[in-house]
């Protein structure tokens, strides 16, 4: 069967991931998630104390260090999705946590940030057959794609999952805090100069709020049957 791209776009902690992992893994497509490398490098910059106390970015020490900041995927084989590599080092738990959560929107509205993600993100979509999650997959990294989804829910389910999800993995948390990030994060994601988050006028809308799992799942698989067979 011919293979296509597929984006997922849509706002944060929405469920993204888990769906685009679930078909990617069904249909043996690459899986890349987008927002690891904008946590990638939110991760290096706070390792090299980029940020000012006012959580500004050092951005002259950001640019420069662009060229020494290589972000990799290695599928694990035991949990069967692809975890985050930062020169070489495993970072997949690292940019998980509040930390890293906090700071990711401001370093992902930075525009040489944006312009070399973007290009790697391209290069790893050359030969097609991937599902890729992020905010302008379908707008701005493959506006081509074939098949287009955006996904929302609202903001208490999305804190509410991201909070479950923290728990079980043994990481403190607090609802509020996360119901805060979750809000800030939109706000950023929507209201920035490049690249914005909205929906590609050609993307399917999912409001995926009162869905579970395999129910968005079996969604998702049938509009990729769809395209197929369009195609
Ligand atoms: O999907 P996520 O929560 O891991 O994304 C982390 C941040 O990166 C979020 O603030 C939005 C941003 N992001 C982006 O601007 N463009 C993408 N393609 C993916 C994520």
């Amino acid at each position: 069967m011919k293979k296509i791209i597929i984006a997922i776009d849509g706002h944060s902690s929405c469920g993204k991931s888990t769906m685009a992992k679930d078909l990617a893994s069904k249909i043996g497509y690459t899986y890349i998630d987008t927002g690891a490398m904008y946590r990638a490098v939110t991760y290096y910059a706070l390792q090299h104390d980029l940020f000012l106390p006012d959580g500004s970015i050092k951005l002259d020490k950001l640019e420069a260090a662009m060229p020494d900041i290589h972000i990799t995927f290695r599928f694990n084989e035991e949990t069967r999705r692809p975890d985050t590599y930062l020169n070489n080092e495993y970072i997949e738990d690292k940019i998980r946590g509040m930390e890293v959560s906090a700071h990711v929107s401001p370093i992902a509205t930075v525009g040489f940030v944006r312009t070399a993600m973007v290009a790697q993100q391209q290069e790893m979509g050359r030969a097609k057959g991937i599902v890729m999650d992020g905010r302008d997959i379908g707008t701005v990294v493959f506006p081509d794609a074939e098949l287009k989804v955006f996904v929302t829910a609202t903001a208490e389910v999305r804190a509410q999952r991201r909070y479950d999800e923290l728990l079980g993995k043994g990481q403190p948390a607090s609802f509020e805090e996360i119901l805060e990030n979750v809000k800030e994060r939109d706000r950023i994601d929507s209201s920035r100069e490049i690249s914005p988050l909205r929906q590609a006028d050609d993307a399917i809308l999912l409001d995926n709020s009162n869905l579970t799992i395999p129910q968005q799942n079996e969604w998702l698989m049938e509009q990729y049957l769809r395209v197929c067979n369009e195609e």
